[in-house]
Parts: C-alpha cells; structure tokens; sequence
C-alpha cells in the first residue's frame, strides 16, 4: 500500500462502524456466509467438525471478520481466524467489535497480506475490496493463493467496471487538484466540488452508487482514493488463473447468465458468456467471486438428495405462503426482475428447511423431487439457498 492509502485509512477507517452498533445487529454479507462458502467451494460437504482456519485479508473495520466469526459461533464450529490489515486505526474499530460480541478465537495482526504466507496455510481467505487497491494487485492475488491449504477456498471481491460509471473521471480529477492535502482538507475541498458538478454528469446519473452518501469515509474511499482500478469478468478471470486459481462460482450467478436477455445465446466458453452478461446488463458494481487451487473446483451439489439446503435472508413459512398463491416467486436482483414458475406444491417443501434436513428428507417422493428441483434451480441461482452440512448432527 502506498503512503496515500495509508494515510487514508488511518484517517478513514473503512467502512465506517461504530463498536456498540453490535449490541443491535449483525451485518451480514457475501462473501463469507459459511452455508454459502461451503455450497461454492466444497460440494457442500466440508467436513465442519474440522476447525475453519481462515484469513480476513484487508479486514477494514471488521465486517467479514465478525459475520464469519459470529456465524460459525452461532452455529457452534470452531475456527481459527487471522485478521490482517496495514491500517492501524482500521484494526482498533475490528478489536471493539469483536470484543462487544465476545468473540474469541481471532487474532488481529497489523501487517500486509503480501505477507499472508507466513501466517497459514488457510482453508479459507476473504479479500473484499482491497485486491484493486494495490499497487501491483496481481502481488496481492499470487500472495493469497500462496497461503491457501491445496484444498482452500477464497471469496473475494474486486471493482468492476461499467457500475461504477462516473467514479474514474472524479477520482483522477480529485487526484490532481487535491493529491497533495491532508485526507481531511481532501475530503472537504472534494466535498464543496461535488456539489457544483452538473447533473448530468454520469456519476450523478449513475443511481448504484450510494458510498459516498454513507458518510466521510464511505464519500473518500469512493471518490478520492488514490489507487483503484476495476475488472471486468474477464480480466478476473485472467488474475486468478496467473496466481493458481480457478474461478469456483458467484453467489448470485444468474446475473452472470445473458439468456433472458437474448433471443439466442451464442456458442461460446463459460467466461466470455459471463462477459456478455456483464456488458449487456451494464450495472455489475463489482465482481464477488470465490477461487479454489486450479483444477481443485467442486460444483454445487445440485440434485442431490443428501445436499441439506439453507435459506438465506428469507423465512420458510412467509416463503411458502407465498408460494402456496401459485404464482411463482419473482426475485428482484439489482434491479433487474427475474420470474420463476414454481407450483403451489413447493410450498409443503420450503417449510421443511431448517438447516439440518436433507433433500431426501424435504422432498421423498419423485413427483416432490421434480418441484423441489424448480425450487433449488430459482433460489440457488438468486443466491437465496445454500447447500451446506454445517448443522448436520453428529458431525
Ligand atoms: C476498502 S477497505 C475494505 C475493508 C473490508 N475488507 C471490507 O470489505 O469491509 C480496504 C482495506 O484494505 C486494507 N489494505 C490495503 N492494502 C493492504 C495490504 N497490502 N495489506 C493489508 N491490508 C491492506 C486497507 O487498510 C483497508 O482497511
């Protein structure tokens, strides 16, 4: 990290929490979800009676960290975490909240992930946000892949490019004018700027974008960040294969497929097809994406009857009444409708997820099969259902 980015974050933890903030809520988020790494990265079938050594690399103010830590306590597995980031001020707001939650089995660790083999090997590293703001991002990729286990998983999150149409003008232009301020004297100088830009500037136009509304530190990682550089699908693609990685999958991957979009879809390879996703929705803020070793990737255990499904952000009986309308479920995905013809019958189906039944369990007989299949295909690919054993008992 360079002495600018430094700086800024020393000034501007990010994002910004406040500690006692976890008194009331938990902040939960992909990547990171444990049903979710679990479903992405293996089979849904990790063995949870092992320990999960895991690396936040880039921690910030703690987000993922206390999501991983929290959840894995919730569900009573034990882990071994590693938070590691360069910013100081950054580590002090984690530690609170960690300590709010009393959370053990962390250790905070002020230092670069460049360094993150000297502190594994892992069998999980998070990376949300930081990759792109490296001064040589593709160090950084080779660094992480250097510390993963061989059968280790990463979730990461970089920029991507056409969601954040608007940003790159007013960061090089914030770049020249104010480079040479404190952060603060940056941030009000910018500040007085923004407001006079004409509204037809594709930032403004540009109604994805809500960082900079969420407070200092939210407007400057946004806007005056020194170092920042976007990928497209394809250009992730390349950085995980140069470090030893396979792209594993996304937590919302129907984003990723252009068919509702198109008449036909062309013959072409997995991640150019991605590509044409990306460029025809046009709204792709960033890429979550979790990495396995290359030639190491395990699909999701679609159609599996001893798969044990986990709904996500949803409750089974207000989704089942939904259901039992007949008419489907419609899930709104960054502002894009996508419909799915499920009939009444899944309802008596979804009531049955709890985390610990298995497919065969939810669904016995073929005719219940074939609509639980509708079912996982709708919410599987909306990221609203993961496969995971993490609350099988007797393991
Ligand atoms: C945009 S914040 C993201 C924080 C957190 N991962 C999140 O998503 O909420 C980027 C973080 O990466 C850290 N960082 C930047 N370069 C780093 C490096 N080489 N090693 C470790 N941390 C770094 C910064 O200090 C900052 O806390």
């Amino acid at each position: 990290m360079t002495e600018t980015v430094r700086a800024q974050y020393e000034a501007f933890p990010y994002p910004e929490r406040k500690p006692t903030d976890e008194r009331k809520r938990l902040i939960t988020g992909s990547p990171s979800l444990p049903v979710e790494m679990d479903h992405w990265l293996w089979g849904g079938a990790r063995d949870w009676s092992q320990p999960l050594k895991a690396l936040v690399a880039g921690g910030g103010t703690g987000d993922a960290l206390i999501q991983l830590a929290q959840k894995l306590t919730d569900a009573g597995r034990s882990y071994d975490i590693t938070y590691l980031d360069l910013s100081q001020a950054s580590r002090r707001i984690a530690e609170k909240r960690a300590e709010v939650r009393k959370l053990s089995g962390i250790t905070f660790v002020t230092g670069s992930l460049l360094d993150a083999g000297d502190y594994g090997p892992f069998d999980y590293i998070d990376c949300c946000g930081v990759l792109h703001h490296l001064p040589d991002p593709q160090a950084g990729f080779n660094a992480l892949a250097g510390a993963l286990k061989p059968d280790g998983g990463i979730g990461l999150m970089v920029y991507a490019p056409h969601g954040r149409s608007g940003v790159y003008p007013l960061q090089d232009a914030f770049n020249v004018l104010l480079q040479d301020l404190p952060p603060e004297k940056q941030l009000k100088a910018a500040k007085r700027i923004f407001d006079r830009l004409p509204d037809a500037h594709p930032f403004k136009r540009n109604q994805r974008l809500v960082d900079h509304k969420n407070g200092d530190a939210g407007f400057y990682d946004l806007l005056l960040h020194s170092q920042d550089r976007p990928y497209s699908i394809t250009e992730l693609w390349a950085a995980l294969s140069a470090a030893g990685l396979d792209y594993a999958g996304a937590p919302e991957p129907q984003l990723y497929d252009p068919a509702p979009l198109l008449d036909d879809v062309p013959d072409m390879e997995r991640c150019a097809r991605m590509q044409l996703a990306e460029d025809l929705r046009g709204t792709f803020k960033t890429h979550v994406a979790y990495a396995r070793h290359k030639g190491q990737v395990i699909a999701p255990p679609m159609w599996q009857a001893d798969a044990i499904p986990h709904l996500r952000d949803l409750d089974a009986k207000a989704l089942a009444t939904h259901l039992t309308k007949g008419k489907g479920l419609t899930i709104d995905t960054s502002g894009e409708a996508f419909h799915f013809e499920i009939p009444a019958q899944a309802a008596a189906l979804v009531e049955r997820v709890d985390g610990t039944r298995k497919v065969a369990e939810i669904a016995p007989s073929l005719e219940e099969r074939d609509v639980w299949n509708m079912v996982e295909a709708a919410l599987c690919s909306s990221g609203m259902m993961h496969y995971s054993g993490i609350l099988a008992k007797g393991e």
